[in-house]
């Protein structure tokens, strides 16, 4: 049986994906290297060094880790100025309805994000009050393709992986949560999450009855 959902955050929960883009394009400018949204994709679910790092190797650059932390900072610094504003209008389609069905119906509900500002979103989005846990950026050694942050969220939660059903929307993330021996709804695109259980557009497509035709795979 399925007792708790595993959400990821930016591309499941709220759009945040746009703002990332426009603070390392802005970045990526001022190094003269041209970063496209096709190439935004593989940043989707990996951390912040990693992103930096990707973005280098698409411009042909390298850089001692001292700078590279240097930009980072600068980046998330754009990027906190476009959070501050967000609000609850941001959150994806048929969020709120699935996360207060999950709630009615007594299941755990916990946050698995690679983002170290994962807090603070849903802070600014009003969504913290729906969560029994919360694991991000800030409590994880290993990225995702790595199961770590689901597997601690399954453990905040008391339950185990194969109750778990995580959501997500990058390849990375689906990867994770197979490694860890869960369920995983993909949020996009079937051809692109085609290690997922089940793809679905946007949480809309879900309900509770969903959830439990889920079970039997
Ligand atoms: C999420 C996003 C990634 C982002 C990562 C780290 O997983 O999908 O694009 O790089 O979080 O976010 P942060 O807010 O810590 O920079
Ligand atoms: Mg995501």
């Amino acid at each position: 049986t399925i007792k708790a959902c595993l959400f990821d955050l930016d591309g499941v929960l709220v759009d945040t994906a746009v703002y990332h883009f426009k603070a390392w394009h802005q970045l990526a400018q001022t190094m003269g290297i041209e970063f496209t949204e096709h190439d935004n994709e593989r940043l989707k679910g990996v951390s912040r060094v990693r992103s930096l790092e990707i973005i280098l190797e698409i411009g042909g650059k390298t850089m001692a880790q001292e700078q590279m932390l240097a930009l980072c900072e600068q980046k998330n610094k754009e990027y906190l100025e476009d959070v501050a504003k967000m609000t609850p209008e941001e959150i994806l389609p048929g969020v709120v309805d699935f996360l207060k069905a999950l709630k009615a119906e007594g299941y755990k509900i916990a946050l698995g994000s690679a983002s170290k500002n994962a807090q603070l979103i849903l802070e600014r989005t009003e969504l913290l009050p729906y969560f029994d846990a919360i694991i991000d950026g800030r409590h994880v050694v290993n990225g995702k393709p790595d199961p770590e942050v689901f597997l601690k969220g399954a453990e905040a939660l008391g339950v185990q992986p194969q109750e778990c059903l995580v959501f997500e929307d990058a390849v990375a993330g689906v990867e994770a949560a197979k490694n860890g021996g869960m369920r995983c709804v993909g949020v996009g695109q079937p051809d692109v999450l085609s290690q997922a259980d089940v793809v679905v557009k946007d949480l809309t497509e879900m309900s509770i009855s969903r959830l439990k035709e889920l079970e039997q795979i």
